[in-house]
Order: C-alpha cells, then sequence, then structure tokens
C-alpha cells in the first residue's frame, strides 16, 4: 500500500515536471526566431537579475548593438529599437494596448489611475477629465509658480552654495534639481510647496521613499500578481517602514488636500486639482491622481535638468555657444527677467539644448511594453498575440538613420545644421517619443516639463558658472525606468 502511494506521488510529481518542461519549452520556441541573451527566454531572472543590477537601459543599449533592432530579453517579451518600429507600435489609433506591467501604478487597487488604465476607452474617458488640467488651460498660476521656485532655487544657491576661488562650497545639484521639481509640482498639484527648497531638504521624505521603493517596484512590474501580494496587513506590515514612510505621507496630503475640494464644505481653486474636480473627476481618483503626479512629475523633469546641466558642461564648445546666446539675448533686451515661456521658444540653441538633453539621456528608459491581440510583424519579426513589445530608449533616441553618424554624442548643434535641413521634422518626431508621444499614452505633464526647462537653464546660467567637482566620477545614477540619481556635486561660482 506504501509503496502504491509512493509511486503514485512520484508518477504526478514526473506528470508535473514534464507538462511544466513540455510548456516552458513551448513558451521558449514560441519566440525562438529572435535573437538575445541565451537565458532570457528560459525565465524572468535574466531580466530580474539585469533589473535590479540598476543598469536595465543602458544593458539594452548594449543588446541592442549586439543583436540588432529586435531582441528577446524574457519568455514572452523582445524589446525594440528601431525609432520607426516603436511609433508604429505606438500609434495613437493602432491595435496595442498596454500590458500588465502598467499594474505598478495602481497605487491603491483595485482603482485604476490614468497610468494603470489599460483598457483604451477608460483610459480615454479618464484622460479627457485631466487634459484641461495639464495642458493649463484651467489653471492661472503655471507659469508664475515655476518662476517663483526657481527663484527660490537661485535664492537658496547665492545663500548657501556659492563658491569663489577662496572658498569651495559643493552642491549636490542631483538634490537640489529634485528639490526644485518638487516644489514646483507640488504647488501646480495641491496648491501647497513641499517647501523642499526653503528648508533645503527633503520635506516630506519623498526622495528617500523614492529611492528606497522604486527599484523593487519595478521588478515587481514584471511579475504583476506580486502586486496582489502587498495589498495585504501583513506584507505591508513586513515592508520596510522608514522607506515607505514617504510613500505614505505623501499618500496622505494627495488625500487630504482632495478632500477639502468635495463634500458640504468644499473649496474651488484654479488650481489641477481645481480643474480635475470640475471635470467630474470624483475624490479617489483624485486623490490618486495627485498622488501619481508627484512621483510622475518631479523625477523626470529633475533628471532632464541633471543630465542636460551634465552634458553641457562636460563639453564646452555647447556650453559656451549656450551661455553667448544667453548674454546676446539680455543684451538685446530680448528677454525679461524672469524668461518668460514664449522668449525662450525663441532661442534656437538653447531649444536644441534641451531637445539634445532629452534625447541623450531619456528621463523615462523603462520598458513600457505594449501588446496586441493579434499576430504581427515588428522589425520584420513575426510577433505572436500576446507578446510584450518594449522599447530600449537609448539607442531608440540614438538612432544614426535619424541624427546622424555622431548621435552618440552631445551636439545641440545638429538641431542646427543646415545639412540636417531634410532630416529635422523626423528628428522632431522621434525626440518626443522621450515623452511617449504620438501614442494615447502621450505624457500629460509635457507642457509643465517644457515650461520648467524653458526656463530653469536660463536662468540659472544667466547668473552661474557650473562646473564639477569630480570630473571622474560625475554622479550616481541607477536604471529603474526613472532614473535614481545623486552625488551629482558641483562648483557653482558667479558669472562675470
Ligand atoms: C521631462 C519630463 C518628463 C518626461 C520625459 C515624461 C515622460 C513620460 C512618458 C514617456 C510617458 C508615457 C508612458 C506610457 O507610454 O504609458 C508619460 C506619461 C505621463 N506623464 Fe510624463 N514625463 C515628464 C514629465 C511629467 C510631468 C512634469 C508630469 C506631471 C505634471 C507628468 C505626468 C504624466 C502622466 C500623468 C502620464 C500618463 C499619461 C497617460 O497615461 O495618458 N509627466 N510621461
Amino acid at each position: 500500500m506504501g509503496v502504491s502511494v509512493l509511486t503514485l506521488i512520484l508518477s504526478a510529481a514526473c506528470v508535473a515536471i514534464t507538462y511544466h518542461l513540455a510548456s516552458r519549452l513551448t513558451a521558449v520556441r514560441r519566440l525562438s526566431h529572435v535573437p538575445g541573451p541565451a537565458w532570457a527566454p528560459w525565465s524572468l531572472l535574466w531580466l530580474t537579475r539585469r533589473q535590479l543590477g540598476g543598469r536595465l537601459a543602458r544593458d539594452l543599449a548594449q543588446l541592442s548593438q549586439q543583436y540588432g533592432p529586435i531582441f528577446r530579453i524574457g519568455p514572452n517579451s523582445v524589446v525594440i529599437s528601431d525609432p520607426f518600429e516603436v511609433r508604429r507600435v505606438w500609434q495613437a489609433r493602432g491595435p496595442w494596448s498596454r500590458s500588465r506591467w502598467y499594474e505598478m501604478f495602481r497605487f491603491d487597487q483595485p482603482v485604476e489611475t490614468v497610468l494603470s488604465q489599460r483598457d483604451s476607452t477608460a483610459h480615454g474617458a479618464l484622460r479627457s477629465k485631466l487634459l484641461p488640467g495639464y495642458s493649463g488651460k484651467d489653471v492661472d498660476n503655471l507659469h508664475s509658480v515655476v518662476d517663483m521656485c526657481i527663484a527660490q532655487f537661485i535664492s537658496l544657491v547665492e545663500r548657501k552654495y556659492l563658491s569663489t576661488d577662496e572658498m569651495l562650497r559643493p552642491m549636490d545639484l542631483a538634490e537640489k534639481a529634485q528639490f526644485l521639481t518638487l516644489d514646483i509640482i507640488s504647488t501646480l498639484a495641491v496648491g501647497s510647496c513641499f517647501g523642499c527648497i526653503s528648508e533645503d531638504k527633503d520635506t516630506y521624505g519623498q526622495l528617500a521613499s523614492v529611492t528606497g521603493s522604486v527599484p523593487l517596484v519595478v521588478v515587481m512590474a514584471n511579475i504583476p500578481d506580486s502586486f496582489m501580494l502587498l495589498q495585504n496587513s501583513i506584507s505591508r506590515a513586513l515592508l520596510p517602514k522608514e522607506k515607505m514612510e514617504g510613500v505614505r505621507r505623501m499618500m496622505g496630503i494627495a488625500q487630504k488636500n482632495a478632500a477639502t475640494r468635495y463634500g458640504p464644505d468644499k473649496t474651488h481653486e484654479r488650481d489641477m486639482l481645481g480643474s480635475f474636480v470640475n471635470h467630474g473627476l470624483p475624490y479617489t481618483n483624485a486623490w490618486l491622481e495627485t498622488f501619481g503626479q508627484i512621483g510622475a512629475g518631479s523625477d523626470t523633469t529633475a533628471t532632464a535638468i541633471r543630465m542636460t546641466i551634465l552634458f553641457l558642461i562636460t563639453n564646452p564648445h555647447s556650453y559656451s555657444k549656450l551661455l553667448s546666446e544667453i548674454d546676446t539675448a539680455v543684451e538685446d533686451g530680448r528677454v525679461s527677467s524672469p524668461i518668460t515661456d514664449d522668449q525662450a521658444k525663441k532661442l534656437p540653441y538653447l531649444q536644441a539644448v534641451i531637445k539634445e538633453g532629452l534625447r541623450m539621456w531619456p528621463p523615462v528608459a523603462g520598458l513600457m511594453p505594449k501588446i496586441c491581440g493579434s499576430d504581427q510583424v515588428v522589425c520584420g519579426k513575426n510577433i505572436p498575440a500576446g507578446t510584450e513589445v518594449s522599447w530600449a530608449a537609448i539607442p531608440t533616441l540614438r538612432n544614426k538613420e535619424v541624427f546622424g553618424h555622431d548621435a552618440e554624442c552631445f551636439r545641440p548643434g545638429r538641431w542646427l545644421d543646415e545639412t540636417a535641413k531634410e532630416r529635422l521634422p523626423v528628428m522632431e518626431q522621434v525626440v518626443m517619443l522621450c515623452f511617449g508621444a504620438p501614442s494615447r499614452w502621450e505624457c500629460l505633464g509635457k507642457t509643465i516639463a517644457l515650461v520648467e526647462l524653458n526656463k530653469v537653464f536660463f536662468e540659472v546660467l544667466r547668473r552661474f558658472d557650473i562646473s564639477l567637482v569630480d570630473p571622474i566620477a560625475p554622479l550616481k545614477t541607477y536604471d529603474a525606468s526613472l532614473s535614481i540619481q545623486s552625488d551629482l556635486w558641483v562648483r557653482i561660482q558667479r558669472r562675470a
């Protein structure tokens, strides 16, 4: 009897293992015509290891050189780096939709946010309620808030971080750039500034919580069911408290602010939240969108500011050309103080610098996988229905066919080259992929981000000269869909 039970168990185990191996083999064979690292098709371990290493975006750039414009990174995942194919997959009215990877943006299960919503119709409906607030149409103070926060940033530098020939007062630009963007987005989103710049600290622990939680969340995004595990009190209690503290505090602020706009004593404000409310967003969605805004709108723009300044100060030719454009514009009286968005748009080299910074280091370099319900041909390969198709941000935006032979280099002049005139419309289209444009998921905060970038470089560089404290190790950067960056130590001196 004992033997027969054992035999039964062993037989069942054999059947289970054989079934598992057969289904694994079928999954591996399904995309075997797509090249890629040998271990990637067998499990998610390859991808998880790369993700935890904090270099995924840069690793994908290397793999794109090795395997070409399409390669495989998981049992059901391929990555593409041909900008024309990325545009086709992301096209607004195409057959592709978001994959389950986006469920990481469902901050409070089961309510969807605009970032997590995968159903196109529901996404479109939610987006239409948010658009007027994001576009600035319903918000009176977009430009003045950006001006005010930049002025505070400048005064912080003058107060604490201005070096002279006699004295070095290093400043971590990585941190201060995020203080600036956090203050801007908190004021715009909920009408109350976090005060990071004025207090010169991560007032609500937002920065610390992003650094602590995002790397794990991005790994979990590849295993969407894992998020369900977090939705119970036991696993929540096991999460590192100090790392989650900032997230909780941020959620609390979003809920508290949204609560003031609903109910019998509600207040009406002409800010973004006010616009969402006026367009019929229920309370829970309103606080969740506000919470999402703080994440989506601060790290991204801060990365654009840091990396563009880093590229500039390490490229003396481009740096001096921008300074010369700034000085001439001031001398000619073509700009006010502070510069307006319209005036900045008329400065060709400044515009070229902004696009080149975004191109060289796309602030959102996550996989952003899309799936299709039917078989498709992508980059010349048959892609079965249900396969996740992600982009490799860096090689897509450094495509030589589009940006020229030196696409790997930071050279803003490429946007103004006489010889590039014909290519210019395509260059403009491709660089906008960094905002997810022109897809139906295009960045809602693009206008806000560009207003910030149009003003910040001009206002800072018209006053200060910036150089690296340690050019051998300029900064620390960790790829986690966003770039988690620190230790960009700079020396700032007043310009002569
Ligand atoms: C340089 C700065 C920024 C970059 C590069 C950037 C990039 C992106 C990208 C690539 C997407 C598309 C994601 C997808 O395909 O699903 C996106 C979506 C989004 N971004 Fe940004 N972003 C930036 C700044 C901002 C700011 C400042 C805000 C808020 C004020 C913001 C709010 C959003 C929102 C709400 C979405 C979701 C749009 C939707 O699903 O319809 N972003 N962003």
